[in-house]
């Protein structure tokens, strides 16, 4: 099964809680809260206290993905926020495998995540600790970017190194998702879609965005 979460990088931050709501209502299996330190990548968003909150309106997964040069100085702050998932960047500065470990060793869902321009190849020491991979299909730091189609081959080469292992690594997708890159997406491996402003700047009620989105899915998996 497909899985839709939520980026709240695009909700309005005078109504989030509102939006966190109406999101979950309307079906959206989780929500990702985009950290970005303004140094990892030009922008500056979210910390713990959001997390924390957030997790006083919702039961779904809150996956946290660290845009931040540094992650390991965050991993117990948003582990005790109550993040379910924490995605760091092969490309920050701290060690990959053992960020990753730590995560882990937190009780908390460990996940990768390889910025346009980095190769698969950047995978192959990690794959034995990473539970979740995602590929990004803009470059990280700002909602409402456009897709960029060359990583869909990309996303086909992970998902053929994770059969040839005999692992099943769900591959996460984030960054221009919307009904048009969707089906694509979905056809090249994604198994969880990281949308933001398709959802919360679509043209159509929260509800609508995501329940088009739902059905973008529809036809293009394996099982269908
Ligand atoms: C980029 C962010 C975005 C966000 C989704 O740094 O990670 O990809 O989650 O944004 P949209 O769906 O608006 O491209």
């Amino acid at each position: 099964m497909v899985l839709i979460e939520a980026s709240i990088l695009s909700a309005d931050p005078m109504r989030l809680g509102e939006q966190i709501k109406e999101a979950e209502s309307s079906g959206v299996d989780g929500f990702q809260i985009d950290v970005m330190d303004g140094h990892f990548v030009p922008n500056i968003t979210f910390g713990p206290d959001v997390v924390k909150a957030m997790r006083t309106v919702s039961h779904k997964m809150l996956d946290v993905h660290l845009m931040v040069t540094d992650p390991d100085r965050y991993l117990d702050a948003f582990a005790e926020a109550g993040a379910d998932r924490m995605i760091v960047h092969v490309e920050a500065r701290s060690n990959a495998h053992r960020v990753l470990r730590a995560i882990r060793k937190l009780g908390i869902e460990a996940g990768v995540s390889l910025n346009p321009g980095t190769p698969v190849c950047e995978l192959e020491e990690i794959l034995d600790i990473a539970q979740v991979i995602q590929v990004m299909t803009v470059h990280p730091g700002f909602g409402g970017q456009d897709f960029i189609y060359s990583q869909l081959d990309k996303i086909r080469r992970i998902k053929k190194m994770l059969e040839d292992r005999k692992l099943t690594i769900p591959i996460a997708v984030d960054g221009g998702i919307d009904t048009a890159t969707t089906p694509d997406a979905v056809k090249s491996g994604a198994e969880i879609l990281v949308s933001g402003s398709s959802i919360y700047r679509g043209n159509a009620s929260i509800k609508e965005n995501i329940a088009a989105l739902r059905a973008s899915i529809q036809g293009h998996t394996e099982e269908s």
